[in-house]
């Protein structure tokens, strides 16, 4: 069984300045929630009990989003404000979440290696904190369920566009079933000639514990850090290493264009301003013709 997660929150979130300068980017909200709460809540969804975040400098924030805000609390209580009492209750409570800070910047693959002590010798499930899936079976789910099934490392993947490649760790490989393939070449954030395919490494992924070992024998890759696509091609001459094609719509939140998409398409999923939004929408749209 698979009881526990990482969660990645170490990166200085780039891609996304000015606005992570002095927060980090998992606490940037869709519309009202941090994203790492949706991913929180992906996990324990799929029946995970223990979390462990990756955190580092500036991102204190985090824990605090987690924990219990006493004088929160009692004027919400006062103000018979049950709906946000709530709430704030249910995010204080929703796992055990333990942090552990990965002290300097060093890629992927190094933020997951901290988190050997608090594994130990089982199966974990990881979850990268800029991606959400809306799904009917939580994407940490479906891959728990193909792990019951496989007994290996397991990635997800959803094709992308040839022209995006770049953007992902790509997987390539032989076809098990419609969703399953066994992966022989993994290549992280290749040009559209060198990509296996175009299955996409899409956050999500259950690793054996064999990959701390596999870590610790790859070299910096890409940008220089040590990327987990690249131990994971180690892991893959070692033990049996199959992707899963994920069933859901996949939010890449890591960058401003994509975050704007997310931000809107939830927007009008939520029953409490989707007509009114909708309508905003139409007139902007008209306007800016
Ligand atoms: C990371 C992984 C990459 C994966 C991507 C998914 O890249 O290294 O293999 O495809 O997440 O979002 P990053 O987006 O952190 O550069």
């Amino acid at each position: 069984m698979i009881k526990k997660a990482v969660i990645p929150a170490a990166g200085l979130g780039t891609r996304f300045l000015p606005a992570t300068k002095a927060q980090p980017k998992e606490m940037l909200p869709i519309i009202d929630t941090p994203t790492i709460q949706y991913v929180v809540q992906e996990a324990v969804d799929s029946g995970i009990e223990d979390i462990l975040i990756i955190s580092g400098k500036g991102k204190r924030t985090i824990e605090d989003h987690f924990d219990r805000n006493f004088e929160l609390e009692s004027r919400l209580a006062k103000k018979e404000d049950e709906r946000f009492y709530n709430e704030v209750m249910r995010i204080a409570d929703m796992a055990n979440i333990h942090y552990i800070r990965q002290k300097e910047v060093n890629g992927l693959g190094d933020a997951i290696y901290h988190a050997r002590q608090h594994v130990g010798n089982e199966p974990f499930a990881v979850l990268l904190g800029d991606t959400i899936v809306n799904s009917i079976i939580p994407v940490t789910q479906q891959l728990i369920d193909s792990y019951e099934q496989y007994r290996c490392s397991i990635i997800a993947v959803e094709e992308v566009p040839h022209d995006k490649v770049s953007r992902y760790g790509i997987a390539g490989g032989q076809s098990v079933s419609e969703k399953i393939m066994e992966v022989q070449n993994l290549v992280e954030k290749p040009s559209p000639n060198e990509a296996p395919s175009n299955l996409a490494i899409a956050g999500r992924y259950i690793l054996t514990p064999e990959i701390f070992r596999a870590i610790e024998n790859t070299p910096k890759g890409k940008g220089n850090e040590v990327q987990l696509t690249d131990a994971l091609h180690l892991l893959m001459k070692r033990e049996r290493l199959v992707s899963n094609t994920i069933e859901g719509k996949r939010y890449d939140i890591g960058n401003k264009l994509d975050f704007l998409k997310t931000t809107v398409e939830f927007a009008l999923r939520r029953k409490e301003f989707a007509t009114d939004f909708r309508e905003y929408l139409k007139e902007v749209l008209k306007e800016s013709k």
